[in-house]
Protein backbone atom coordinates (compact mmCIF):
# COMPACT_ATOMS: atom_id res chain seq x y z
CA UNK A 1 0.00 0.00 0.00
CA UNK A 2 1.39 3.50 -0.97
CA UNK A 3 1.41 5.92 1.85
CA UNK A 4 0.64 9.58 1.26
CA UNK A 5 0.80 11.94 3.83
CA UNK A 6 -2.10 14.34 4.34
CA UNK A 7 -0.83 17.62 5.16
CA UNK A 8 0.57 20.77 3.70
CA UNK A 9 3.52 21.27 6.99
CA UNK A 10 6.71 20.94 4.74
CA UNK A 11 8.68 19.94 7.80
CA UNK A 12 6.62 16.64 8.44
CA UNK A 13 6.47 15.60 5.30
CA UNK A 14 10.28 16.18 4.74
CA UNK A 15 10.46 14.08 7.99
CA UNK A 16 8.86 10.89 6.50
CA UNK A 17 10.13 11.93 3.07
CA UNK A 18 13.46 11.35 5.09
CA UNK A 19 12.58 7.82 6.05
CA UNK A 20 11.72 6.71 2.61
CA UNK A 21 8.00 6.51 4.21
CA UNK A 22 6.08 9.23 1.79
CA UNK A 23 5.09 8.19 -1.74
CA UNK A 24 2.94 11.10 -1.92
CA UNK A 25 0.93 14.08 -0.56
CA UNK A 26 -2.86 15.41 -0.22
CA UNK A 27 -3.78 18.59 0.58
CA UNK A 28 -7.41 20.26 0.64
CA UNK A 29 -8.19 23.63 1.55
CA UNK A 30 -8.77 22.68 5.11
CA UNK A 31 -4.77 21.63 5.27
CA UNK A 32 -4.03 25.09 3.53
CA UNK A 33 -5.89 27.12 5.53
CA UNK A 34 -4.17 25.27 8.50
CA UNK A 35 -0.62 26.02 6.92
CA UNK A 36 -1.02 29.52 6.47
CA UNK A 37 0.62 29.29 3.60
CA UNK A 38 -0.14 30.54 0.03
CA UNK A 39 -1.67 27.38 -2.24
CA UNK A 40 0.49 27.56 -4.98
CA UNK A 41 3.90 28.59 -2.90
CA UNK A 42 3.63 25.92 -0.91
CA UNK A 43 2.74 23.23 -3.22
CA UNK A 44 5.55 24.44 -5.11
CA UNK A 45 7.06 23.44 -2.38
CA UNK A 46 6.04 20.37 -1.25
CA UNK A 47 6.06 18.82 -4.91
CA UNK A 48 9.40 19.89 -5.07
CA UNK A 49 10.32 17.73 -2.16
CA UNK A 50 8.35 14.50 -2.92
CA UNK A 51 8.79 12.03 -5.99
CA UNK A 52 5.18 11.19 -6.22
CA UNK A 53 1.67 12.74 -6.86
CA UNK A 54 0.84 15.51 -4.48
CA UNK A 55 -3.01 16.83 -4.80
CA UNK A 56 -4.01 19.81 -4.71
CA UNK A 57 -7.50 21.05 -4.87
CA UNK A 58 -10.23 23.05 -6.97
CA UNK A 59 -12.14 24.94 -5.21
CA UNK A 60 -14.79 26.70 -7.72
CA UNK A 61 -18.12 24.76 -7.61
CA UNK A 62 -18.86 24.99 -11.49
CA UNK A 63 -17.08 22.53 -14.28
CA UNK A 64 -15.71 25.31 -16.01
CA UNK A 65 -14.40 27.19 -13.58
CA UNK A 66 -13.43 23.87 -12.05
CA UNK A 67 -11.24 23.16 -15.15
CA UNK A 68 -9.74 26.73 -15.52
CA UNK A 69 -8.39 26.31 -11.76
CA UNK A 70 -7.64 22.20 -12.71
CA UNK A 71 -5.31 23.94 -14.95
CA UNK A 72 -3.65 26.34 -13.28
CA UNK A 73 -3.11 23.67 -10.43
CA UNK A 74 -1.34 21.52 -12.50
CA UNK A 75 0.78 23.84 -14.22
CA UNK A 76 2.67 24.03 -10.76
CA UNK A 77 4.60 21.03 -11.19
CA UNK A 78 4.39 17.45 -13.09
CA UNK A 79 3.57 15.74 -10.57
CA UNK A 80 0.49 17.50 -9.03
CA UNK A 81 -3.12 15.70 -9.27
CA UNK A 82 -5.39 17.86 -9.55
CA UNK A 83 -8.33 17.21 -6.55
CA UNK A 84 -11.77 17.93 -7.31
CA UNK A 85 -15.07 17.27 -5.33
CA UNK A 86 -17.59 14.04 -5.97
CA UNK A 87 -20.22 16.42 -7.78
CA UNK A 88 -21.48 16.73 -10.99
CA UNK A 89 -19.80 19.28 -11.68
CA UNK A 90 -16.51 17.34 -10.81
CA UNK A 91 -16.71 14.69 -12.57
CA UNK A 92 -17.11 16.58 -15.93
CA UNK A 93 -13.95 18.62 -15.00
CA UNK A 94 -12.42 14.74 -14.06
CA UNK A 95 -13.05 13.88 -17.78
CA UNK A 96 -11.85 16.90 -19.01
CA UNK A 97 -8.59 16.89 -16.72
CA UNK A 98 -7.85 13.74 -17.06
CA UNK A 99 -8.58 13.55 -20.47
CA UNK A 100 -5.89 16.15 -21.23
CA UNK A 101 -3.75 13.41 -19.31
CA UNK A 102 -3.34 14.95 -15.62
CA UNK A 103 -3.84 12.73 -12.88
CA UNK A 104 -6.40 13.62 -10.80
CA UNK A 105 -7.82 12.78 -7.51
CA UNK A 106 -11.82 12.80 -7.08
CA UNK A 107 -12.24 13.65 -3.08
CA UNK A 108 -15.64 13.53 -0.95
CA UNK A 109 -16.96 10.31 -2.22
CA UNK A 110 -18.60 8.44 0.56
CA UNK A 111 -20.37 5.68 -1.63
CA UNK A 112 -19.68 2.70 -3.82
CA UNK A 113 -21.82 4.30 -6.72
CA UNK A 114 -19.83 7.93 -6.51
CA UNK A 115 -16.28 5.75 -6.92
CA UNK A 116 -18.18 3.89 -10.16
CA UNK A 117 -18.63 7.39 -12.11
CA UNK A 118 -15.07 8.51 -10.82
CA UNK A 119 -13.85 5.80 -12.53
CA UNK A 120 -15.63 6.09 -15.58
CA UNK A 121 -14.84 9.67 -15.86
CA UNK A 122 -11.16 8.53 -15.40
CA UNK A 123 -10.34 9.18 -11.92
CA UNK A 124 -6.28 8.67 -11.25
CA UNK A 125 -7.61 8.14 -7.43
CA UNK A 126 -10.62 8.28 -5.85
CA UNK A 127 -10.40 9.28 -2.26
CA UNK A 128 -13.34 7.72 -0.01
CA UNK A 129 -13.93 9.61 3.80
CA UNK A 130 -13.39 6.81 6.11
CA UNK A 131 -13.43 8.61 9.37
CA UNK A 132 -16.42 11.18 8.62
CA UNK A 133 -18.55 8.09 8.05
CA UNK A 134 -17.81 6.78 11.32
CA UNK A 135 -18.51 10.21 12.76
CA UNK A 136 -22.25 9.74 11.96
CA UNK A 137 -22.35 6.15 12.94
CA UNK A 138 -21.66 4.42 9.65
CA UNK A 139 -18.94 2.16 8.45
CA UNK A 140 -16.23 4.13 6.42
CA UNK A 141 -13.89 0.46 6.31
CA UNK A 142 -16.91 -0.99 5.17
CA UNK A 143 -16.88 1.25 2.08
CA UNK A 144 -13.27 0.60 1.02
CA UNK A 145 -14.29 -2.98 0.98
CA UNK A 146 -17.13 -2.24 -1.63
CA UNK A 147 -15.02 -0.03 -3.92
CA UNK A 148 -12.40 -2.79 -3.91
CA UNK A 149 -15.55 -5.03 -5.19
CA UNK A 150 -16.84 -2.55 -7.55
CA UNK A 151 -13.27 -1.98 -9.26
CA UNK A 152 -12.14 -5.30 -9.11
CA UNK A 153 -15.19 -6.71 -10.45
CA UNK A 154 -14.93 -4.97 -13.84
CA UNK A 155 -10.96 -4.07 -14.05
CA UNK A 156 -11.34 -0.39 -13.16
CA UNK A 157 -7.75 0.73 -12.96
CA UNK A 158 -8.60 4.04 -10.51
CA UNK A 159 -6.85 3.91 -7.62
CA UNK A 160 -8.73 3.85 -4.11
CA UNK A 161 -7.10 6.24 -1.91
CA UNK A 162 -7.96 5.85 1.47
CA UNK A 163 -8.67 9.34 3.29
CA UNK A 164 -10.45 10.83 6.30
CA UNK A 165 -7.32 8.06 8.02
CA UNK A 166 -7.64 8.49 12.08
CA UNK A 167 -6.48 5.80 13.65
CA UNK A 168 -3.73 3.63 13.11
CA UNK A 169 -6.16 0.90 13.32
CA UNK A 170 -7.98 2.41 10.03
CA UNK A 171 -4.92 1.90 7.95
CA UNK A 172 -3.99 -1.77 9.37
CA UNK A 173 -7.70 -2.56 8.20
CA UNK A 174 -7.15 -0.48 4.68
CA UNK A 175 -4.30 -2.90 4.20
CA UNK A 176 -5.56 -5.89 4.80
CA UNK A 177 -8.63 -5.03 2.46
CA UNK A 178 -6.08 -3.93 -0.03
CA UNK A 179 -7.16 0.12 -0.84
CA UNK A 180 -3.78 1.24 -3.43
CA UNK A 181 -3.21 4.22 -1.27
CA UNK A 182 -4.15 5.55 2.21
CA UNK A 183 -3.61 9.05 2.97
CA UNK A 184 -2.80 9.76 6.62
CA UNK A 185 -1.56 12.61 9.12
CA UNK A 186 1.88 12.24 9.87
CA UNK A 187 0.96 11.21 13.43
CA UNK A 188 -1.19 8.37 12.50
CA UNK A 189 2.20 7.35 10.57
CA UNK A 190 4.22 7.36 12.96
CA UNK A 191 1.96 5.90 15.62
CA UNK A 192 2.13 2.75 13.51
CA UNK A 193 5.58 2.09 14.64
CA UNK A 194 4.38 1.82 18.39
CA UNK A 195 3.58 -1.37 20.54
CA UNK A 196 3.62 -1.97 24.06
CA UNK A 197 5.28 -5.49 23.96
CA UNK A 198 7.90 -3.64 21.53
CA UNK A 199 8.60 -0.89 24.82
CA UNK A 200 8.09 -3.78 27.42
CA UNK A 201 10.72 -5.88 25.56
CA UNK A 202 13.41 -3.10 24.45
CA UNK A 203 12.79 -1.96 28.31
CA UNK A 204 13.88 -5.74 29.76
CA UNK A 205 16.88 -6.11 27.56
CA UNK A 206 18.45 -2.97 28.56
CA UNK A 207 17.62 -3.64 32.02
CA UNK A 208 19.87 -7.32 31.02
CA UNK A 209 22.36 -5.48 29.39
CA UNK A 210 23.09 -2.64 32.10
CA UNK A 211 23.92 -6.01 34.36
CA UNK A 212 26.78 -7.02 31.71
CA UNK A 213 28.49 -3.78 32.31
CA UNK A 214 29.62 -3.82 28.42
CA UNK A 215 29.49 -1.34 25.97
CA UNK A 216 29.16 -1.71 22.35
CA UNK A 217 30.99 1.71 21.30
O1 LIG B 1 -7.83 13.13 3.34
C1 LIG B 1 -8.97 13.80 3.71
C2 LIG B 1 -8.79 14.36 5.04
O2 LIG B 1 -7.98 15.50 5.03
C3 LIG B 1 -10.03 14.58 5.79
O3 LIG B 1 -9.76 14.11 7.04
O4 LIG B 1 -10.05 13.91 9.44
O5 LIG B 1 -10.82 15.99 8.26
O6 LIG B 1 -12.04 13.84 7.98
P1 LIG B 1 -10.73 14.49 8.23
Amino acid sequence: MKFFVDTAEVDQIAELNDLGMVDGVTTNPSLIMKSGRDIIEVTKEIAGMVDGPVSAEVVALEADAMIEEGRKLAKIAENIAVKVPLTWAGLKACKVLSGEGNMVNVTLCFSANQALLAAKAGATFISPFIGRLDDINLDGMELISDIRQVYDNYGFETQILAASIRTVNHAYQAAMIGSDVMTAPPGVIKKMAEHPLTDAGLDAFMKDWAKTGQKIL
